[in-house]
């Protein structure tokens, strides 16, 4: 089929090559020169396992077309799809504008039927008023149908739950969209889900939704086991146990980050305001995250009663492993909250973006972990990264001032912990240990 994505940002590019793959002819639309002149050369723009291959194997087959001609795209396509980015506004509604500019921009190009498809996560009554937009635009009505088909790409999965997800949600009004979005998908052995555009576009929030309740209540639990004297890994691996609850999403740790789960609880809760119809559990999951994500500051005050001055050292900083993404990552709430408490921070982590340095440029970076130790009195891990879970804690008592460790990831094992004589070791949910 005859694609266009317009938008080569995260979901727009793994969507342009991934369809690319799948013997479609794809152009993908950017109006950013550089991202444009990189992705023509074959550089990838962001950090994605196997995204380099599939770019340069795109561009030896001329599967996918990059550019900055709109026209030219949107007249030679049938399926167009909308992967520009919906970001929160400070009040928590979603900022719909770059969706709306590209409905204006392509409008004009329309001179044949076309579906047009948004793959970003949009609020509710989207497809409506994308289909008011065109036919406002004077796009002859029967030229378009509004396709909503939500992704549910992890970061440093993307590409094989492109392939290999558990769903594909298609919502739309019209038999004929529906019958080419079927096509499209044919060859993938994922399960359709067809729905009203509504349906469509509230699954997307609802999903990230549910599992970021998964992950705000198990930490919750967390805390209280820490209170309570109770193991939360004993405890998740037990609930996991039972099919109906399935063990995943149930890491208790320093809270959810990305640029996914934060942006779209918040969304939501204002879609609900919006409809006059509260959700308090996902406004509670938002609290709790807000609160956790800096749990280790709150930590190291009660244990120090006095932080100014101190020397902390703070591994990981993206919002999880495998990737350079320090999008909304606890990393970023805590920073903040030590430099206001007058602590100096010294900082590692093996991938993170150059962005830190932006938003951080006081801060003492590191090149390895035990660098980032030398003369510390305590260390936070914010990002369970796996060179961290050999981490020789012999070594990490000798170079620290204080051997105070804060385990935000659970990660660290408590017998060589103690082994080590670690000074004070607190985790979460799985009780604290001192020498
Ligand atoms: C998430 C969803 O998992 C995807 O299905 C969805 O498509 C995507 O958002 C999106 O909306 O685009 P992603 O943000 O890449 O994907 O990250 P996840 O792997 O889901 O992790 C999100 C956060 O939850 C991370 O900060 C992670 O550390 C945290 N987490 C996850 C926990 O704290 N505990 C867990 O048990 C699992």
């Amino acid at each position: 089929m005859n694609l266009c994505v317009i938008g080569a940002g995260y979901v727009g590019l793994i969507t342009a090559l991934c369809f690319g793959k799948k013997e479609n002819k794809v152009i993908c639309v950017e109006k950013d020169s550089n991202k444009l002149r990189l992705l023509k050369n074959g550089v990838p723009t962001i950090f994605e396992e196997g995204l380099d291959e599939l770019l340069k194997e795109s561009l030896i087959k001329d599967s996918v077309l990059f550019t900055d001609d709109l026209a030219l795209s949107i007249k030679s396509s049938d399926i167009i799809f909308i992967a520009v980015g919906t970001p929160t506004k400070e009040n928590w509604d979603v900022d719909v504008s770059q969706v709306e500019q590209v409905i204006d921009l392509i409008s004009p190009y329309i001179d044949k039927y076309k579906v047009v498809v948004t793959k970003s996560t949009v609020p509710v009554g989207t497809q409506k008023y994308i289909k008011r937009k065109l036919l406002e635009n004077n796009v002859p009505r029967e030229y378009f149908d509004v396709v909503s088909n939500p992704e549910f790409l992890r970061e440093g999965k993307a590409i094989d739950d492109f392939f290999n997800g558990d769903k594909i949600v298609v919502g739309c009004d019209s038999i004929k969209a529906k019958d080419i979005m079927k096509n499209l998908y044919e060859s993938f052995k994922i399960k359709m889900v067809f729905a009203s555009p509504e349906t469509a576009e509230l699954i997307k929030y609802t999903s990230n939704a549910l599992l970021s309740v998964k992950i705000s209540f198990i930490n919750e639990i967390a805390n209280l086991c820490n209170k309570v004297g109770a193991d939360i890994d004993v405890i998740a691996y037990a609930l996991g146990l039972d099919k109906r609850i399935s063990p995943l999403f149930l890491n208790a740790g320093i809270g959810y980050g990305g640029s996914c789960f934060p942006k779209d609880t918040k969304a939501l809760v204002k879609i609900s305001e919006n409809y006059n119809c509260e959700l308090k559990i996902v406004k509670s999951t938002v609290d709790v995250n807000e609160k956790q994500r800096v749990l280790p500051v709150s930590i190291l005050s009660e244990h120090y009663n006095e932080l100014e001055g101190k020397m902390v050292a703070i591994l990981g900083l993206t919002f999880k492993p495998d990737t350079d993404d320090i999008r909304e990552a606890p990393s970023l709430y805590i920073i903040e909250k030590l430099l206001e408490a007058k602590v100096k921070v010294k900082a590692y982590d093996p991938m993170a973006s150059p962005e830190i340095r932006k938003i951080f440029p006081d801060i003492i970076y590191c090149d390895d972990a035990y660098e980032c130790l030398v003369g510390t009195d305590a260390m936070i891990i914010c990002t369970e990264w796996s060179e961290f879970l050999n981490i020789d804690l012999f070594k990490v008592k000798e170079l620290m001032r204080e051997s105070v460790i804060i385990d935000g990831r659970n990660m660290l094992d408590t017998k060589k912990i103690i082994q080590a004589k670690i000074k004070a070791y607190y985790s979460i949910g799985k009780g604290n240990i001192k020498s």
